[in-house]
């Protein structure tokens, strides 16, 4: 026996471990190298054949050999325990466990069915801050400098120019600002008014507006014909539409849109206070001074309208309370599904 050939032994002994792919191979090398007949034992049985003088360097190296043989086996049990065992008590045709999918919530359900509808006529989807500046939140949409709704009992002020947007209309501006006409958006967002919270008011809602400005003309016959499309697309073909003449800063004309009463079909219920119909809208044809305000050119035509979200929710699912929306109650989100 020489120092050399217990070099040997240990590296042809640790690459084998090492190679050992299952528990079945690492004590097949267990046996070979550290079992009672294994090669180790028959080495140090050999010692008695060293010369005295060269045992004590000899036992040494053995007992370093064994001791480093016996950790390699043991690490790499450990490393491949399990490989290679047969899982036949596994059965695979076992139902996995569910884990629920959820639903839309109504609020983003009214979102996306109403940008569908006019991503279908044309309009390209737009957004803009839920933060404001004055200018684009009131001034831009000849809103005149005493009216009430920038009174702060009605807008939430950040500083002496910056506001919590008060409707989705400022998106117009930013529309026309940032390119030439035609124009054709729908932007649907956050809005937020210092309203009390009762069953139809949040100070924190939803708008839907909507803006179409070209060269050539476009009338009100133009978005009456629009919004009636879109009205009989959400709520059903059968739904009868009513436009009143209104007042808004940024349009002239102005109209406010009702929607017949999905609840008692138009004859009157509690839902429509008896009138058979339902306010869901403010449109009409932008005013030239707003056109004049974000340099366009006073000859464009366009019409613009903006929804209330959380009321075309209430109306479709028939919510009475719109806190309801807001109540992060499941019980009452499954009712949706
Ligand atoms: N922004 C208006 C509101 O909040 C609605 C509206 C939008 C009216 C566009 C006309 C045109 O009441």
């Amino acid at each position: 026996m020489t120092i050399s050939e217990i070099d040997t032994v240990k590296s042809s002994a640790l690459g084998e471990i090492a190679a050992a792919a299952t528990p079945d191979a690492v004590e097949a090398l267990r046996v070979k190298y550290s079992g009672r007949n294994g090669l180790l034992p028959a080495m140090m049985k050999g010692l008695r054949d060293v010369p005295p003088a060269e045992k004590p360097a000899f036992g040494q190296a053995l007992n370093a050999l064994r001791a480093e043989v016996a950790a390699a086996l043991d690490a790499r049990k450990a490393a491949v325990a399990g490989a290679g065992e047969k899982r036949e008590d596994f059965d695979f045709s076992l139902p996995g466990n569910w884990r629920g999918t959820g639903s839309i919530h109504p609020i983003s359900e009214v979102i996306e069915e109403t940008t569908r509808i006019f991503a279908q006529l044309g309009f390209t989807v737009a957004d803009g801050p839920d933060v404001e500046t004055e200018f684009n939140n009131f001034d831009a949409l000849n809103t005149a400098k005493h009216h009430p709704s920038r009174d702060e009992r009605d807008t939430f002020w950040l500083g002496p120019e910056l506001l919590l947007r008060t409707q989705t209309s400022p998106v117009q501006i930013r529309a026309m600002l940032a390119k030439k006409p035609p124009v054709r958006i729908i932007n649907p967002g956050r809005c937020y008014r210092r309203d009390t919270t009762d069953a139809t008011h949040a100070a924190n809602f939803h708008q839907i507006e909507g803006l179409y400005v070209d060269v050539n003309p476009v009338s009100l016959a133009d978005l009456k014909s629009t919004l009636s499309h879109f009205a009989r697309e959400m709520m059903g073909p059968s739904v009868k539409v009513r436009f009143r003449p209104h007042f808004f800063p940024f349009t002239e004309p102005s109209v406010e849109v009702d929607l017949s009463c999905h609840v008692c079909k138009g004859r009157g219920c509690p839902v429509c206070k008896q009138s058979g119909w339902i306010e869901i809208l403010g449109a009409g044809i932008v005013d030239t001074r707003v056109f004049r305000r974000v340099g366009y050119d006073e000859d464009c035509y366009g019409y613009a309208f903006g929804m209330g979200v959380e009321r075309i929710a209430m109306i479709k699912h028939g919510v009475t309370d719109l806190r309801m929306l807001y109540a992060n109650d499941l019980r009452y989100l499954r009712a949706f599904l």
